[in-house]
Formats: C-alpha cells, sequence, structure tokens
C-alpha cells in the first residue's frame, strides 16, 4: 500500500552512493529538519532562519519541482558562498511537499 503522505528524498553522498528517506509531507518539515533528523551533519546554526547556509544543498534532480521558489533574502545568503551552483537552495527553506518527491540533493554545507 501507498502512504499518500510520505515522500522519497534522495540523499547524494560519496562515491556515487544514493540514500532515499521517506519524508512524511502532512509535518510541515522542512528538508533541513528531514537530514537532521536522519543524522546528517547539518549544524543549522541560525534554526532555519536562512541566515547560517550551513544548510546549504545542491538540487542535483528535481529542482523546477521543488515548490516555493527561493526568496529575496536565500538568494542573498546563497550568492555570498564560494560554491554556490544554479540548483543551490537552503534546505532549511525547503517544505517537504508532494512536489518534492523524488528530489536528488547533495548536501554542501557553508564550506
Ligand atoms: S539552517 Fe541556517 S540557513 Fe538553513
Amino acid at each position: 500500500m501507498i502512504d499518500k503522505d510520505l515522500v522519497q528524498i534522495k540523499v547524494a553522498g560519496p562515491n556515487a552512493t544514493v540514500v532515499t528517506l521517506p519524508a512524511p509531507t502532512n509535518m510541515s518539515l522542512s528538508l533541513m529538519e528531514l537530514l537532521k533528523g536522519n543524522g546528517y551533519p547539518i549544524q543549522a546554526t541560525c534554526g532555519g532562519m536562512a541566515l547560517c547556509a550551513t544548510c546549504h544543498v545542491c538540487v542535483l534532480e528535481g529542482y523546477e519541482q521543488v515548490g516555493e521558489p527561493a526568496s529575496d533574502a536565500e538568494w542573498a545568503m546563497l550568492d555570498s558562498l564560494f560554491n554556490t551552483t544554479d540548483t543551490s537552495r537552503l534546505a532549511c527553506q525547503v517544505r517537504i511537499g508532494h512536489a518534492c518527491d523524488n528530489m536528488l540533493v547533495k548536501i554542501l554545507g557553508d564550506t
């Protein structure tokens, strides 16, 4: 049986590995909270306010379908990083919803 309140978020790791995380769509979770909750080392020192960039991810697949586009504040923070890509997002600003299903991300952090 398929749970309509779950989506799959894929996380790219070293050596071309990919981990698939089940993610609830009915808890208003951010992608940052999902990643932290699954043990990924994201500091999130700003608590999800788009101020620290420690949750910086590159969306490798599904960027267009993420949902809410980046806000001006998010773009300003991403612009300040040396490793921002065309498909970068701050994971704390991405709300997990059905649009995120099968999204593939790589964690870049603030380095
Ligand atoms: S948690 Fe600080 S910018 Fe996302």
